[in-house]
């Protein structure tokens, strides 16, 4: 029988394979997803497992929705290829153990543990964190059945977009997947610009880039027309809001956008995500690449509308004028 750190090894060589797209990659995200699914008898109907939490910052997805990302063959293949360059790109400039701060590891901590079945404990070290109680337990679970205490430096339920960096901690790569398309609903913002205002820019954020335009096309149409690009959320981005806002009141920049004739136009939020290097997720990759549709109040033709990105229980791009 092959133990389970054997099936996660197998698994990871084949998600860590250098290429975009091959014949093992979608068996080896079914397998690692089958092997999970199986250690923690997973009940899709309990309640308690889907329901979300609302925070200040966005909401974090239930339990039963956190473990199911894992199945985004393509997410998960290049979130976990990045985080192995970045690591491998810290190691390159200084000794181990490189600090990785894991910001809403969801029940397995997903793009986590293939790289603990990676490296040693001496080469990588986690702090991970988690706000549902449940997914919590879960991932501390997840981490004893396969034995790897050693490579998690602390494991906290608490809130990413307020927690405080302890000063012993130097993170060198902070990663969370806390998003939806167009930035729409989940607090990946709030948690990244939370741990922007406490390390410095050497510092890898993953994802590195978050890019949302503002596009329209006809309904039934592929092509869209690109309207204006609403937010280019990276390290000079963060640097830049961090220093205009006071007291973490996070002002972000107002856009004034002229509206095509709008009789068969639609409006769509297009996100690209580059999430280390040349990882990325382009339109279409994942769920969270998909078009979404921008709402607005009545357009008259011919005149402009005002977006501005806004933190709160739902954050979202708004119409603000
Ligand atoms: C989209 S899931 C991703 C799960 C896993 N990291 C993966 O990539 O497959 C996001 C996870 O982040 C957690 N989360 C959301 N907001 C959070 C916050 N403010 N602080 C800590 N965890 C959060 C959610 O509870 C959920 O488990």
């Amino acid at each position: 029988m092959t133990s389970i750190q054997e099936k996660l090894s197998h698994y990871t060589k084949d998600i860590l394979f250098p290429l975009g797209f091959h014949a093992k990659l979608a068996p080896a995200i079914t397998g690692l997803t089958d092997l999970l699914f199986t250690l923690h008898a997973i009940a899709p109907e309990s309640e308690d497992l889907r329901t979300h939490l609302s925070t200040k910052s966005g909401n974090a997805i239930g339990p039963l929705w956190a473990a199911l990302c894992i199945k985004e063959v393509f997410r998960t293949q290049r979130f976990i290829q990045a985080t192995h360059q970045a690591i491998q790109d810290k190691l390159a400039q200084k000794e181990g153990p490189i600090q990785i701060i894991y910001a809403g590891t969801g029940p397995f901590a997903t793009l986590a543990l293939p790289l603990m079945s990676y490296y040693t404990s001496t080469e990588v070290q986690f702090t991970l964190l988690e706000i549902n109680q449940i997914s919590f337990d879960k991932m501390e679970q997840t981490i004893n059945l396969f034995g790897f205490e050693d490579y998690v430096n602390t494991a906290i339920c608490a809130d990413a977009s307020t927690w405080h960096v302890p000063a012993d901690l130097s993170a060198d790569i902070v990663l969370s997947e806390t998003m939806y398309n167009g930035l729409y609903k989940e607090p990946q913002v709030g948690v990244m610009l939370n741990f922007a205002t406490q390390t410095d820019n050497s510092c890898i954020f993953i994802p590195e880039e978050i890019k949302v335009d503002l596009v329209s096309k006809p309904l039934q149409v592929e092509r869209v027309n690109h309207l204006d690009t609403l937010i280019t959320f990276n390290r000079a981005f963060m640097n830049s809001l961090i220093q205009q806002s006071t007291h973490r009141l996070w002002e972000f920049p107002i856009h004034r956008i002229p509206l095509p004739a709008l009789a068969q136009e639609k409006l769509y939020l297009a996100t690209e995500i580059t999430i280390y290097r040349d990882f990325t997720l382009k339109i279409n990759d994942s769920s969270l690449n998909l078009l979404r549709r921008f709402h607005i109040p009545l357009p008259t033709e011919g005149s402009e509308i005002v977006v501005q990105y806004q933190i709160k229980e739902i954050p979202a791009f708004e119409v603000v004028g």
